[in-house]
């Protein structure tokens, strides 16, 4: 499959200076599903609730199931008491509601793409939304193709001049290298890479655009980040709920397609990219794809010490009784998938070479949360640190959620006449400094596409590289399943994953 050069947007102004977003017409995908009531509309509402949207939006759900508008935006409401970050008003309801419009067809039908020209045409003259259009793909994979040629046959895709036509597309992008290759072509074929946004919720949320900041905006952090000072660095993604639903896709799919392949080795690469040359997305991105590119190959027997994957069985969480994952509706009783995941790889690279670094991400643990976890180098077992127990190291810990914050561990004496050294923490927290709740991810990621500024999408290569280094384990483990773990639900995991960590010295973080 080729791949087609990235094209680089020199209008792109990326995190540093904020564009507004224009006037557009949205139109969603498979508006009745899931993601549209329980992530994007009630992202949409309280971008309304805080005057952050375009002057004009309009947002129409394109769907195969026969209802009218009404009972469209009544459900859209139902579900948007029911998962939006801040209460609904009644009134801004209301008016937020009067952009929405439903508009039935099948993704295979043309005449429903020539009577949803005429509704965006009808759109742009009454709401003044000037012929941008913005394309949610919020469906399975297995339909994307068939939008994706429907909006180029029936001339949708292009926009017209002085007007943008974009395209968010949704995870799973692909489910290796080779579909996410044949996809992205396919989607290219249709839109420029320019004007493509590939969905990572991760890069949305506040901590995640944060880690940048930390770094560059900062005299203290950049200039111990590397092999010199850092000894090791863990980075968790885990979530006490289990399958919740999604047995169809998440039994194909597993916690290494599902979190490590999009979600871990993003926050991986902002935490270990070199400083980019400029905000803007493209320079960003491209640093990003160097230390996927860097990341040391993990294939055939070496996964096997460098990888531990596992399944949870039944259990306890917070007390109460959780059946196992092969218990679960819809996936099958013997099912080899995994549910949890440990790796431990390493960055070939000047400044990272002999760090290791740990990736872990679980469902059903017994607590859910995010975090990168820094670990600088002991002080010399010299002074403070002779004694036989050596002091606890630095850490910095980025929490993405929940309290979204940064906090450092050090030493410190404990007061008193006698010499005792205990671990203290300094903690900052997104909530307590700023007095202000932290916007849900997609409501960042949405202006962002009405903004044009990709820097919180995922390029064509970062995709691709990262399903390379990813086919390299799922390709060892269809050789084998006996080295498939268990563990208890509500358990921090098998076994196996703590002897992987402890081949470094290093025990995992409870969170
Ligand atoms: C999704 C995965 O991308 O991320 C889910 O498909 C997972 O399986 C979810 O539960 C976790 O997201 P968050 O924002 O709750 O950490």
């Amino acid at each position: 499959m080729n791949s087609s050069p990235i094209t680089v947007n020199p209008l792109r102004e990326g995190i540093a200076n904020r564009l507004a977003p224009e006037p557009c017409t949205l139109v969603i995908f498979g508006a009745t599903g899931d993601l549209t009531h329980r992530k994007l509309i009630p992202a949409l509402y309280n971008l309304a609730a805080e005057g952050a949207l375009p002057p004009a939006i309009t947002i129409i759900g394109f769907a195969r199931r026969e209802k009218t508008t009404e009972e469209f935006r009544a459900e859209l409401e139902a579900s948007t008491r029911r998962f939006s970050r801040t209460p609904v008003s009644d009134d801004l309801w209301k008016s937020f509601a009067s952009s929405i419009v439903y508009h039935r067809s099948a993704f295979d039908d043309a005449e429903g793409y020539k009577q949803l020209a005429f509704a965006m045409e009808e759109a742009d003259q009454k709401r003044g939304t000037g012929g941008n259009r913005l394309y949610y793909l919020a469906v399975a994979p297995d339909q994307f193709p068939i939008i994706l040629s429907q909006l180029r046959e029936s001339g949708l895709s292009g926009a017209t001049s002085g007007s943008w036509s974009r395209v968010i597309v949704e995870k799973p992008f692909g489910t290796d290298l080779a579909s996410a290759k044949e996809l992205n072509s396919l989607v290219n074929e249709v839109f420029p890479e320019s004007d493509t946004y590939r969905i990572d919720h991760y890069l949305g949320k506040e901590t995640a655009q944060n880690i940048m900041v930390l770094r560059f905006a900062n005299s203290i952090f950049e200039s111990l980040w590397n092999s010199n000072h850092i000894s090791h660095v863990q980075i968790t993604a885990v979530e006490p709920l289990g399958v919740e639903g999604r047995a169809g896709y998440y039994d194909k799919s597993g916690a290494m397609r599902d979190m490590v392949q999009n979600h871990l080795l993003q926050l991986l690469t902002l935490t270990t990219m070199e400083p980019p040359t400029s905000l803007s997305a493209d320079a960003i991105r491209d640093e990003k794809v160097k230390v996927l590119r860097s990341l040391r190959p993990l294939k055939g027997e070496d996964v096997f010490r460098h990888v531990v994957r596992a399944q949870y069985k039944e259990g306890l969480i917070n007390g109460q009784p959780v059946p196992g994952y092969r218990d679960a509706e819809g996936v099958p009783k013997d099912s080899t998938t995994e549910t949890y995941v440990a790796l431990q790889v390493n960055i070939d690279n000047w400044r990272w070479a002999g760090v290791p670094f740990f990736i872990r991400t679980a469902k059903r643990m017994p607590k859910g949360g995010s975090e990168i976890a820094i670990t600088f180098k002991s002080v010399p077992r010299v002074l403070f640190n002779k004694n036989e127990e050596p002091l606890d190291e630095n850490v910095l810990v980025i929490r993405i959620q929940p309290d979204e914050g940064v906090s450092l561990r050090m030493s410190a004496k404990r007061p008193g006449s006698s010499l005792r050294i205990e671990p203290v923490k300094m903690d900052f927290h997104y909530g307590t400094s700023f007095g202000k709740a932290t916007p849900e991810a997609y409501e960042r990621l949405l202006l962002d596409a009405m903004s044009g500024d990709a820097t919180l999408f995922a390029r064509r290569d970062e995709v691709e590289e990262a399903w390379a280094f990813v086919d390299g384990i799922e390709d060892a483990w269809k050789t084998r399943s006996d080295d498939l773990a268990f563990h208890a639900a509500g358990s921090w995991g098998p076994a196996e994953a703590t002897e992987l960590a402890a081949r470094h010295g290093v025990t995992w973080r409870r969170m």
